[in-house]
C-alpha cells in the first residue's frame, strides 16, 4: 500500500513536471503587445485626450529666434551657454522635453544637461544634471499659430534672443504682437518620431492616467481572447510588462498600479485554456536598454546597464515576478529583458545581469525556462551561447523582422523577402541552435514588411515561409502581436487568422 502510494505520487509529480505543466515545446505563441505596457503606435487612441498632446515627455523641439532668424543651440551640446547663432538645426539645436505639467517643461540638451538661468547673470546655460524648480519653463503657444511660442523662465520673465551669442531670461514685456520683431517670440518645431510609451501616457494624463489604463487593461484583452487563441491552436502567450508592475499598487510616479491583478488574470485564463505564459520584462528600471517607447523610457536616453544600480533593480523585479508565479502551472518562462541594444548595453554588463537574473529565478523555480534576449545591433548572434551553456533550461530569444534596416527597405520584390527568410534566417537560426546549447525562440516576428502593396497571396506566402523556418526553432516562436489597430492589420495575428492569411 505504502509503495503504491509512493508510485502514485511519483506519477502525479512527474506529470506536473513533464506533461501537465504548461505548453509543450516548441510553442506556437503570440505576443500580447500593447496591453499591460503601452505602445502608442499600436493603441494611438489611448493618447487622444491628453492635453497638449503634441508635447509629451521626450518630444524633441527646436527653437528659432524670429528676430535673428537663427536657431537656439546648446553650445558644445551642453555643459556650456545657450546661443542663438545657428542657421540650421540638428543635435545641439534639439531639446528634449520633460513634462512637468501641460504647459511647463524642463528642456534637456544633447549631452543630457537641463537648461536653466545662470546663477551669475540672466543668461541661459545648459549645466544642470537634475531638473529642479530652477529648470522649469512655461511654454506659451500662440493660439492662432501654435508653432509660435514664448517661454517664461522660473524668474517670471521671458526668454529672449538678444544677440547671436546672448540668450537671456530677462524680457519683461507681458504683451506681444507675436511678430518677427519681438525677441521673445520663437518658432517652435516639434520633430516627428515622438515617443508614445507608458511614461508619456501616464505623465501626460497625470491624475486621470489610472482610469484610462485600467479601462484599457480590462477591455483590450479579455478571457475571450485567451479562448480564441486556444481555438486557433496557439499554445502560449508572451506578455510584455514594465518594471513598475513589481511595485503595484503604488508604483513611483507617473506610473500607475493595477496591472499586476490583470497579469494574475492572464495566468488564470491561460491555465483554463491550456496556454503557457511567458512573462517578458520589456521595460526595465534604472534606464532604457534601447531607447524605444516600449522600454518605458522618458526621453529615449539609453542608459540601462551602465551602473550596477540598474542591474540590481532589474534583478529585484525578476525576483518578484518569479516568486509570484513560480507555483502557477501556467508559468512557462520568464524573459529577463527585451531587446538590449548594442553597443550601449555591453556584453559584459548583460552577462552579469543574466547570471544574476537567472539565479533570482532559480531561487523560486527549477521548472520555468529563463529566456535571454540576444542583443540588437551589430553583434554576433551566437555571443551568448558559451555563457548560457552553464544555465539549465535557458533559451536564447532572437527577433526576426523583415523591417527596420536598409536590407529590407532595398528589397523591391516579394520573392526577395521570402528568399531572405528561407536562406538567411534559416542559416542564422542554425548557427544559434547548437548541440547541447540553449533552446532558441523566435520571440518576435510578423506578417508585415515593406512590400505593403503585396496581394493577400503574397502575404500568405511570406507568412508561410516564416512559419516553416521559425517552426524549426527549438523553443518555438511568437508572433507580434495578437491585436493591433486597423491601420496595422498585418501586425495582428487575430486579424490574420480571422481573415484567412494564416492558419496554424
Ligand atoms: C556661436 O556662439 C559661440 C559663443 O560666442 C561661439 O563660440 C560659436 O563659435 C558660435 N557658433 C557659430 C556657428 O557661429
Amino acid at each position: 500500500m505504502h509503495s503504491q502510494w509512493l508510485f502514485f505520487f511519483f506519477i502525479i509529480s512527474s506529470c506536473f513536471v513533464a506533461l501537465c505543466s504548461s505548453a509543450s515545446l516548441p510553442v506556437k505563441a503570440v505576443n500580447l503587445g500593447g496591453w499591460l505596457l503601452t505602445e502608442g503606435w499600436m493603441t494611438p487612441w489611448l493618447f487622444d485626450n491628453i492635453p497638449n498632446r503634441q508635447m509629451l515627455d521626450g518630444t524633441q523641439m527646436q527653437l528659432k529666434s524670429l528676430k535673428l532668424n537663427m536657431y537656439i543651440s546648446a553650445e558644445s551640446g551642453g555643459d556650456s551657454i545657450i546661443v542663438a547663432n545657428r542657421t540650421s538645426a540638428s543635435g545641439w539645436e534639439t531639446f528634449k522635453l520633460w513634462r512637468v505639467s501641460e504647459t511647463t517643461f524642463n528642456l534637456r540638451v544633447f549631452q543630457g544637461q537641463f537648461v536653466r538661468q545662470s546663477t551669475k547673470s540672466s543668461r541661459l546655460v545648459a549645466m544642470a544634471t537634475n531638473p529642479t524648480a530652477s529648470e522649469q519653463f512655461v511654454i506659451i503657444r500662440n493660439l492662432n499659430n501654435p508653432s509660435r511660442v514664448r517661454i517664461r523662465a522660473p524668474n517670471g520673465l521671458f526668454v529672449q534672443a538678444k544677440t547671436a551669442d546672448v540668450v537671456t531670461a530677462d524680457y519683461s514685456q507681458e504683451g506681444t504682437n507675436w511678430g518677427n520683431n519681438d525677441p521673445s517670440v520663437f518658432e517652435m518645431t516639434l520633430l516627428d518620431g515622438q515617443l508614445t510609451g507608458e511614461f508619456q501616457l501616464t505623465n501626460g494624463y497625470g491624475s486621470s492616467a489610472a482610469s484610462v489604463l485600467r479601462n484599457h487593461w480590462n477591455t483590450y484583452i479579455t478571457e475571450d481572447d485567451f479562448r480564441s487563441m486556444a481555438n486557433d491552436k496557439l499554445t502560449a502567450v508572451r506578455i510584455p510588462v514594465g518594471w513598475w508592475i513589481a511595485s503595484d499598487q503604488n508604483p513611483p510616479k507617473p506610473f500607475v498600479g493595477g496591472s499586476l491583478q490583470i497579469l494574475d488574470n492572464a495566468f488564470t485564463w491561460a491555465e483554463k485554456y491550456n496556454l503557457g505564459v511567458i512573462v517578458d520584462l520589456h521595460a526595465p528600471p534604472g534606464g532604457s536598454q534601447n531607447g524605444n517607447d516600449h522600454s518605458g523610457t522618458r526621453d529615449g536616453t539609453k542608459d540601462w546597464g551602465t551602473t550596477d544600480v540598474s542591474i540590481d533593480q532589474t534583478v529585484a523585479v525578476i525576483d518578484f515576478l518569479a516568486s509570484r508565479y513560480a507555483q502557477r502551472s501556467g508559468f512557462l518562462a520568464i524573459e529577463l529583458i527585451n531587446e538590449p541594444l548594442a553597443p550601449g548595453v555591453t556584453l559584459e554588463s548583460l552577462k552579469k545581469y543574466y547570471q544574476a537574473g537567472y539565479n533570482a529565478v532559480r531561487k523560486h523555480t527549477t521548472d520555468a525556462y529563463v529566456i535571454l534576449s540576444n542583443r540588437l545591433g551589430p553583434v554576433d548572434p551566437t555571443e551568448l551561447l558559451q555563457f548560457s551553456k552553464g544555465l539549465n533550461k535557458a533559451v536564447i530569444d532572437v527577433h526576426y523582422y523583415n523591417l527596420y534596416t536598409d536590407t529590407f527597405r532595398d528589397m523591391t520584390t516579394v520573392q526577395q523577402n521570402i528568399d531572405y527568410v528561407n536562406n538567411n534566417r534559416a542559416n542564422e537560426l542554425n548557427t544559434v541552435m547548437v548541440a547541447n546549447g540553449p533552446l532558441v525562440f523566435v520571440g518576435e516576428w510578423t506578417g508585415e514588411w515593406y512590400r505593403t502593396e503585396a496581394s493577400k497571396q503574397d502575404y500568405q506566402k511570406f507568412v508561410q515561409a516564416q512559419l516553416n523556418v521559425f517552426g524549426g526553432a527549438t523553443f518555438g516562436w511568437a508572433y507580434w502581436s495578437w491585436k493591433n489597430n486597423d491601420q496595422q492589420n498585418h501586425w495582428s495575428l487575430k486579424w490574420m487568422i480571422d481573415n484567412g492569411y494564416i492558419s496554424l
